[in-house]
């Protein structure tokens, strides 16, 4: 089964931090990840030249790449351009699609453009994205595991309280948990947080009977000196290995004394879908890490 390296919010620009970028290429070169997944906030400020310069960090993965915009990827200060082609150069330097569809060996993953051009920094998804994803995840494979990358994040760590991000993270989180989604990848806090949806978001819609959790997986700033809350001024990134049984999250922090990112703490999950709602969520481990 696949490894996935998910890295967030590099931010190239003049708040990015290019020792983080090659620690992050040396992860990957040592272990080899079969999917690189980047979910949004490529640049500062949407320039071209910050672009090509995170189309060149991209192109150094040897494996294939998933992305999603994030809220910095749109021209926020330059209201023409944000009104009439607010993606232009993203599709031009990162990936013409906004919502796609990438199928792997045992594996379907679908990223959706959280980011909305008339919002500076929260985002949705809208009920059309989400049936995208149902109508994706229809056609995939039977037994697949189902994965969803979006920029906006839909849960806090639990000392770093902040207004929601993505707007209707209930509603979004409760339909892929419906649909059997496994993991949900996202970024945007710049700051690590990863567990079961069911303990991190208790309540979601009000009579919507919930028996399988997913996993949250959001990773903090890899690459930019904008690390929030428990992670200010620090950098970090998730890295997924999905077995047989065991899906493990591995959260990377950046180590200043060895100029290297290196392993935090390793969460471990069920891997199969239902495994993780068959108890109360107060009785199940693991997960903490
Ligand atoms: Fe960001
Ligand atoms: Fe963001």
């Amino acid at each position: 089964m696949p490894d996935i390296l998910q890295v967030s919010d590099l931010h190239f620009g003049g708040v990015f931090l290019p020792d983080r970028a090659a620690g992050v290429h040396r992860v990957a070169e040592r272990r080899r990840p079969d999917v690189v997944v980047i979910a949004g906030d490529f640049t500062q400020r949407a320039r071209s030249r910050q672009f090509n310069a995170a189309r060149a960090f991209i192109d150094r993965f040897e494996a294939p790449i998933v992305v999603t915009p994030g809220n910095h990827d749109l021209p926020v200060y330059r209201l023409i351009e944000r009104t009439v082609a607010p993606y232009r150069k993203y599709r031009d330097s990162i990936e013409a699609s906004l919502d796609q569809v990438h199928s792997f060996d045992g594996l379907t993953i679908v990223a959706l453009n959280s980011t909305r051009p008339l919002r500076v920094t929260t985002g949705s998804l809208s009920s059309s994205q989400l049936d995208f994803a149902a109508d994706a995840f229809g056609r995939a494979p039977a037994g697949d595991l189902r994965i969803v990358v979006t920029h906006h994040h839909v849960a806090y760590p639990p000392a770093f309280r902040a207004p929601r991000a993505m707007i209707g993270g209930e509603r979004v989180v409760s339909r892929l948990e419906q649909l059997g989604v496994r993991v949900l990848l996202a970024g945007h806090l710049h700051s690590t947080l990863i567990g079961d949806s069911i303990r991190l978001m208790p309540r979601l819609v009000a009579g919507v009977a919930r028996r399988d959790g997913l996993i949250i997986s959001q990773s903090g700033t890899a690459t930019s000196t904008r690390g929030r809350g428990p992670e200010r001024g620090k950098n970090s990134f998730n890295y997924i290995s999905i077995g047989p049984e065991q899906t493990v999250v591995t959260h990377y922090g950046w180590n200043q004394s060895n100029q290297a990112f290196e392993s935090v703490a390793d969460h471990a999950f069920p891997s199969g879908a239902g495994a993780a709602g068959d108890e109360p969520a107060d009785a199940r481990g693991g997960e903490e890490g």
